[in-house]
């Protein structure tokens, strides 16, 4: 994004503050060579600001930015898609599968940059970034790897098809994949699972994450019954157990587990999408390891939602949330000793994260062996 751009929409967002008045606001910058928003909830930090990390607070107060720019922070704003959607509704793809031999021309870091420079086109998107939704994109896309049967996996891009693109876990998802649509339609010959993952990697490292090595190599499925069954994808209802069976059915160990469990310092949960509500912690568009700092620190207190299901609320603050299975999962023994790990140490959290996700997004990509790694240059650098 190009300085007028940027200076535009902070024009934008600061109007709407004026006018809106909001208890609850955010803002959109960019600090450091990251793109940021922080959602901040002025009452909740002006009764207890947070102690170190990524707080909204704090970093608001190192910023320097004030409550200058701000925006609704509205977590039930729908999207509407200007593109249609792929194919999902049809059973058979449009688009021929890349030949396993052949060579593609495809300017990667090129494709990264357009990406990127689509993370923050909407302010009045969520909390003003699609970073959260496409990086969630390549996680799901990701997750229904089965290492016995060697199916599922980003390989194929299945969610494509109507089956299981309506897979109740995919809900909100279109955004994302409509939101790539633009992007493939300009680099036709990418692959979407090629695509999706690298929109994953493009928002975590956009968003302040760590360097993701990334390899091309997924090939698109041509029909719906390469789609994987409903179910592949955890279910926040149930218990670590349940995790467990998830993530070791994809082959991911525990340590990856909870290092991948760190995602969700990005982005929010939705009520018509999920049936829960709200972010892990106030700054949901900047990727660091405080959402195992507020698991650790905070107190969780059980809230019962409109949608009939219920969440953990922080006590102090809340709009900010944790998922039922999260809990249970912290308080599993094997499982504390990475959440406390990562607590405490960001740098340990980022080299395993990085390590952790591309092994995810690799699940069942047949590789030739001889692909060209890419690590992405930030578009902030
Ligand atoms: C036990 C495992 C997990 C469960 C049960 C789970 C469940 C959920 C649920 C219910 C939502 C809310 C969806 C919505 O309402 O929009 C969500 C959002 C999200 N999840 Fe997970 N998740 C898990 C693991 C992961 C992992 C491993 C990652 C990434 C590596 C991840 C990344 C995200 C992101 C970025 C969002 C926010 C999306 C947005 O803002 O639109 N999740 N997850």
């Amino acid at each position: 994004m190009n300085n007028l751009r940027s200076s535009l929409i902070k024009a934008r967002i600061g109007n709407r503050s004026l006018a809106a008045n909001s208890s609850i606001v955010g803002v959109t910058s960019r600090v450091g060579g990251v793109r940021l928003s922080i959602m901040q909830n002025r009452a909740y930090t002006s009764d207890r600001p947070r102690k170190g990390g990524a707080g909204g607070l704090k970093l608001l107060t190192l910023l320097g930015l004030g409550g200058a720019a701000g925006y609704y922070y509205n977590s039930t704003q729908s999207f509407k898609t200007k593109t249609a959607p792929v194919t999902e509704t049809e059973t058979k793809s449009k688009t021929a599968p890349a030949a396993k031999t052949e060579k593609k021309n495809i300017d990667y870091q090129k494709v990264y940059n357009d990406i990127a420079e689509m993370l923050d086109e909407d302010p009045e998107y969520d909390d003003g970034s699609y970073g959260p939704v496409l990086f969630r994109l390549a996680w799901h896309c990701s997750g229904t790897y089965d290492k016995e049967t060697q199916t599922g996996g980003s390989n194929g891009a299945t969610m494509r098809f109507k089956p299981e693109a309506t897979h109740s876990a995919n809900n909100g998802l279109a955004i994302a994949r409509d939101l790539l649509e633009k992007i493939h339609q300009k680099y036709p010959e990418i692959s979407y699972g090629d695509l999706w993952t690298l929109a994953g990697v493009c928002a975590v490292q956009e968003l302040g994450g760590p360097t993701i090595p990334w390899r091309a190599g997924r090939q698109d499925a041509l029909e719906a019954s390469q789609c994987t069954p409903d179910g592949r994808l955890p279910d926040a209802t149930k218990k670590e157990d349940h995790a467990r069976d998830v993530f070791h059915r994809m082959g991911i160990n525990d340590r990856e587990i909870v290092a991948l469990m760190g995602g969700h310092t990005l982005g929010r949960c939705h009520l018509d999408r999920s049936g829960f509500d709200g972010p892990w912690q106030e700054a949901p568009t900047f990727f660091s390891n405080e959402y195992y700092k507020a698991l650790a620190n905070r107190t969780w207190i059980k809230k019962n939602l409109e949608s009939g299901q219920w969440q953990w609320v922080d006590k102090d603050n809340t709009v900010v949330m944790m998922l039922p299975i999260e809990l249970s999962m912290y308080n599993d023994k094997g499982f504390k000793k990475y959440y406390d790990l990562y607590a405490k140490d960001q740098d340990v959290f980022f080299k395993d994260f990085a390590a952790a996700f591309k092994k995810l997004i690799e699940l069942g990509v047949p590789f030739t062996g001889d692909e060209k790694v890419y690590e992405f240059k930030r578009t902030t650098e």
